[in-house]
């Protein structure tokens, strides 16, 4: 008796050694804390759409792309660089606070989502989409509630018919979610129109990570400086063709982030639409617009090195990414806006777009420029007379 005991409590303090040591935490290159999980264990394989799925080592193929790097263009440009974390051969690193629970809903509040972007108009296709995004940390006004993001998406389906399936990356603030302002590499997907499936990052079962050092949701930095020195990153989204999985590679060379596997997606074969653009979300207080701004918080004409761009913007047709040469503007053009598109060999199809949310010019209250010249003619006028 006294025996079985002990090979209990034995038994017991070895399964507590062994859970502790599942738990490795280190900290990554943007200061943060990653838990090194074991790539089986990872928070994708509690999704039981996957419970038959063969985790895959590497895409089967990386489709050609046209844009050159490392030739001298026209406008200086520097890879920013994501939050990187050195975790152990055969484990993938989870931001700790991407643990947690997700920021609920903040029912108390109604807020609309705005965007300033381009798409694709015709129904062509689509295995994949691609561009270099500019860096920026524009500012958040409702910390509570609203975000600033700048992002390539692809969708297929309808969102009032509630089988929109989209695959998101990019950038965003969202100071709820991260509880700060910086600019930070995020990825979100949905398969029927944020009904019950949808989230950010590594915070609910879906996509599947390979690279043991790249953080989701971790810092991207350096950020652009106005009218100084511009730092961007390069994002690419493919489907491989041999087992469906939609690829992430980030960077001009391609560094392999994961996969959402094609089981998430019943409705996604291929996608029907690419955006490329801003998106903000505003909560409507102090009883009108936001000041949240969008990309560097300049309109789009002010251009390169204070306005926020995207370009060489490509998507997959068939095999390889090709430039796009024709897209629409989404658009409200009051607080943000979107650029023409320009077409040239260095930078590939690109555009600037952004604005500042609200400003005091529509608030009725009259800006200082204005308040000199009718001091200055009332000076004048008085000497007439
Ligand atoms: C958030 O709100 C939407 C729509 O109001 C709802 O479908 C979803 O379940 C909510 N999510 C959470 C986490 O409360
Ligand atoms: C929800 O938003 C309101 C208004 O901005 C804010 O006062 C409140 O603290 C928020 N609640 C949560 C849980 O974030
Ligand atoms: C979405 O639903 C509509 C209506 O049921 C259907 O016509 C359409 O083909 C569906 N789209 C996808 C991508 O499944």
């Amino acid at each position: 008796m006294k025996i079985m005991l002990t090979i209990i409590r034995v038994v017991h303090i070895l399964t507590l050694i062994a859970f502790a040591h599942s738990d490795y935490y280190i900290e990554s290159s943007d200061g943060g804390i990653v838990n090194c999980v074991d790539r089986m264990a990872q928070p994708a394989f509690d999704n039981t759409l996957l419970r038959n799925h063969k985790f895959q080592e590497s895409p089967s193929k990386i489709p050609t792309t046209t844009t050159k790097s490392n030739t001298k263009s026209k406008w200086r440009t520097t890879e920013a660089h994501v939050s990187i974390a050195n975790c152990p051969r055969g484990t993938v690193p989870l931001r700790q606070d991407d643990a947690s629970e997700y920021p609920g809903n903040n029912t108390s509040t109604q807020t609309t989502h705005e965007y300033a972007d381009k798409s694709t108009d015709d129904s062509s296709k689509l295995y994949g989409a691609k561009a270099t995004i500019n860096i920026w940390d524009p500012k958040v006004e409702n910390k509570e509630i609203e975000l600033s993001i700048s992002q390539l998406w692809i969708s297929s389906g309808d969102y009032a018919k509630n089988n929109l399936s989209t695959i998101e990356v990019g950038c965003q603030v969202y100071p709820q979610l991260y509880t700060d302002n910086k600019p930070r590499l995020f990825i979100y997907w949905t398969s029927d129109a944020y009904q019950t499936t949808g989230c950010y990052n590594l915070r609910c079962a879906g996509f599947v990570q390979t690279s043991r050092s790249i953080v989701l949701g971790g810092a991207i930095g350096p950020v652009s400086v106005f009218a100084g020195r511009q730092y961007e990153i390069t994002i690419q989204v493919w489907k491989d063709q041999n087992h469906g999985n939609w690829w992430l590679s980030i960077g001009p060379d391609n560094s392999i982030v994961g996969y959402w596997p094609a089981e998430l997606f019943p409705n996604l074969d291929y996608a029907d639409e690419v955006h490329w653009g801003g998106e903000i979300v505003d909560s409507h207080k102090f009883d009108r617009h936001t000041k949240t701004q969008m990309g560097s918080g300049h309109f789009p004409f002010q251009g390169f090195g204070k306005a926020s761009y995207f370009r060489n913007l490509e998507i997959v047709d068939s095999n390889n990414f090709q430039p796009i040469q024709r897209l629409k503007i989404n658009a409200n053009h009051k607080y943000y806006d979107v650029k023409n598109l320009d077409i040239d060999e260095e930078w590939g199809t690109h555009f600037f777009y952004g604005g500042p949310g609200f400003s005091d010019i529509y608030s009725g209250v009259v800006p200082l420029r204005v308040k000199l010249y009718f001091i200055c003619f009332g000076f004048g006028f008085f000497i007439i007379i």
